[in-house]
């Protein structure tokens, strides 16, 4: 492994999570190759030393971008959402009293079709949640993902993956060959930016969270630590749900199957005693960027210039700037 490769991987964990090989040195190359031509980079070396810079956040962002994989559609694997609605909604609506509000995190949203499936699920469930009112807050890592979420509009190939015509007109409005989802409808999600590995403060407490397909990039020790966050501003009655291919056996004890319904995670114990969610400041938009340029220019004491992933000990530490001038807003 080079020392840019390994200095580039050691940036990318610590910042993103996002765990890369020594044998996706091929990968890294060409996905950054667009990046390197727009930015007049020679190679990884050229790059690495510009990131290391900290000067250009554009290409900061860029590079975690690019990096991050995208992937979604709307009602990904139906099952979670036909638990949503059959189970979940229901067995809540029981728990709480009229005039509460049920709030609800889809933790990496992507470009939205989770938050929409979910704000459309709510929407005709509208009878049964009675004078109960909902919040779904949506967050990502990446702030070009989240524009494409807020804007809301969506390619026909994209609407098709996932939504039926009747969703589909009774939701959506066509602009030229593309779909956006009705203004009404767009402003009933709280999209944010929001970095994983960083402090869970300030969100307020949860009953539902879908955290799918993203915990599958990190490192068991990152997932762990993500997972107790993700208790820790839980209803102690909440629900979590991951991806079809993830799961907290061997790495979170916060979490168990619903005996029923082995896809949902019943969280365990009292949240309480654990984070304090609710006191400090979140971060927002200029976290990534400054963790990255704070990691790059700053090592922390004692640690290896370029820090090998394997000796990565807490993924993230937030700057001073970055905890002062980033707020959920
Ligand atoms: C494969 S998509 C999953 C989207 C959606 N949850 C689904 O299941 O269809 C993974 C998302 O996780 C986001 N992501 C990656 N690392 C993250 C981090 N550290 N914090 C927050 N989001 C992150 C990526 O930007 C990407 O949009």
């Amino acid at each position: 492994m080079t020392a840019a490769f390994r200095d580039f991987c050691s940036f990318l964990h610590a910042n993103s999570g996002l765990v890369i090989d020594g044998e996706k040195k091929y990968l890294v190359e060409s996905k950054m190759r667009p990046i390197l031509s727009e930015y007049k980079l020679a190679d990884l070396n050229a790059l690495v030393a510009e990131l290391k810079r900290g000067t250009n956040t554009k290409l900061i962002d860029a590079v975690v971008q690019t990096m991050t994989i995208n992937e979604t559609f709307f009602f990904r694997d139906r099952q979670p959402f036909d638990k949503f609605k059959d189970v979940i909604v229901p067995d809540l609506v029981k728990k709480r009293t009229p005039g509460k509000t049920l709030r609800i995190w889809s933790a990496a949203c992507s470009s939205g079709q989770e938050p929409y499936s979910l704000l459309i699920l709510l929407d005709q469930m509208r009878s049964l949640l009675g004078t109960r009112k909902f919040e779904i807050v949506a967050t990502d890592l990446s702030n070009s993902v989240l524009d494409k979420a807020k804007e809301g509009k969506y390619s026909q190939f994209e609407v098709q993956r996932g939504l039926s015509t009747p969703l589909l007109l009774k939701y959506f409005q066509q602009i030229g060959d593309r779909w956006q989802v009705k203004a009404e409808y767009r402003s009933q999600i709280n999209f944010k930016q929001f970095n994983l590995l960083n402090p869970l403060m300030g969100m307020g407490r949860f009953d539902i969270v879908f955290c799918r397909n993203v915990l599958i990039y990190f490192d068991a020790k990152t997932k762990g630590e993500i997972l107790r966050k993700i208790r820790s501003v839980m209803a102690d009655d909440g629900y979590l749900l991951l991806g079809a291919s993830e799961t907290v056996v061997g790495i979170s004890s916060d979490f168990l199957p619903d005996g029923d319904h082995k896809l949902l995670l019943r969280c365990q114990g009292q949240a309480g005693t654990r984070e304090r969610a609710t006191e400090s400041p979140a971060l927002g938009r200029s976290s990534v960027v400054d963790n990255m340029v704070k990691h790059l220019r700053e090592p922390r004491p004692g640690a290896p210039a370029a820090r090998p992933l394997a000796s990565a000990k807490r993924p993230l530490q937030p700057s001073a700037s970055a905890l002062a001038a980033a707020r959920l807003k």
